[in-house]
């Protein structure tokens, strides 16, 4: 068999053990061709394609970023009705002229429904979830989600050192998009005094009403760690939006730090390099086996199959009574919520 592999959307840590996961298993194996194709669906639009061996395969698990490149296009996107060329059609074609007989999509939600859909129109696909985001529906976890979270603890930590020494309120909002995993853990790994993400809603005036309790309680300083996809007015940053009005509202010295793409980039956690390897490998199992339209999934310590068409393009928001929201407000976290 010849199978197909591209990355696609938003890079992060433990793509490249993915893609070494694929091509190794598919290689030794079950004695497959792998062809690797450059900037996601983009490559299979323009025919940017090149076989994958041992050796472009080795020394790659501990690579951040993609050897394959990506990008965010999306060939079902309705474009300009004036030069619309038929991506999808042109999509199809370009995979049978390849030889293709299968093709591994690595990527998050878009890139999920985007394989979904192609499975539609009779691509033998199959999607490996991947995001720092930690956002797409039918796996408890994507690979990613553990090394950004590793990164953004790290400058919390460091932030807490500042924070003492100047008695200051440090304001740090880390990624998410639309969902509030990565402030969630990082918050409790770090030891965040406030925590707010998108699916729980929040007020500033008892945000700021917990943060002079604390300093009237002579706390000498508070950790604020916010989702950049937290609601604010005309859509302003999260983190500034929270600094400027902590510092109207309590009168206390405050910074901030937009953490960024920093939680993107680097060698994978260990633990992303063995989730990584895991769904490769499985993916490719289930191409030997021709189980297709289908994105492999970690259910408690399992990898399992989930059909692609329940699954693409489908959020997975924090759910609001998650065990950590509960067992972290009974430590006194502050949510945003009135009660705090
Ligand atoms: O989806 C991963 C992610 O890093 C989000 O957390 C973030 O909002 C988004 O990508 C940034 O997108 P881009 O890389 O296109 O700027």
């Amino acid at each position: 068999m010849r199978i197909g592999i591209l990355t696609a959307g938003g890079d992060c840590p433990g793509i490249n053990a993915a893609i070494r996961g694929v091509g190794k298993t598919a290689i030794l194996e079950y004695g497959m061709e792998v062809i690797g194709i450059s900037s996601g669906f983009l490559g299979l639009i323009n025919e940017e394609y090149t076989q994958l061996d041992e050796n472009l395969l080795s020394g790659i698990l501990t690579l951040g970023g993609t050897i394959l490149g990506t990008s965010r296009e999306n060939p079902f996107k309705k474009g300009n009705p004036f030069n619309a060329i038929d991506k999808p059609k042109l999509i199809k074609k370009h995979y049978t002229e390849m030889g293709l007989d299968a093709l591994v999509c690595i990527g998050g939600n878009g890139t999920q429904r985007t394989a979904a859909q192609l499975a539609e129109i009779g691509l033998n696909v199959v999607g490996v979830p991947k995001t720092i985001d930690n956002d797409v529906w039918g796996t408890d976890v994507t690979f990613g989600f553990d090394s950004a979270v590793c990164i953004a603890t790290e400058a919390i930590d460091r932030l807490h050192t500042t924070a003492n020494s100047h008695k200051r309120i440090m304001v740090i909002e880390v990624m998410g998009h639309h969902t509030g995993w990565l402030a969630l853990y990082s918050g409790l790994a770090g030891g965040g005094d406030v925590i707010l993400v998108p699916e729980i809603p929040f007020d500033i005036n008892s945000v700021a009403q917990c943060l002079k309790k604390r300093a009237i309680s002579k706390k000498p300083y508070s950790i604020v760690v916010v989702a950049e996809g937290i609601p604010t007015p005309k859509g302003e940053s999260a983190g500034y939006y929270v600094s400027n009005n902590i510092k109207e509202l309590t009168g206390l010295e405050t910074r901030d730090t937009i953490l960024g793409y920093v939680q993107r980039g680097g060698s994978p956690s260990p633990m992303d390099r063995i989730l990584a390897t895991r769904y490769g490998a499985c993916a490719v199992e289930l191409i030997a086996k021709k189980q297709f339209g289908q994105m492999v999934a970690l259910r408690g310590n399992t990898v399992i199959s989930v059909p692609l068409s329940e699954v693409g393009g489908k959020l997975k928001p924090v759910p609001i009574d998650h065990t950590l929201i509960e067992k972290a407000q009974g430590m006194g976290v502050c949510f945003g919520q009135k009660l705090c």
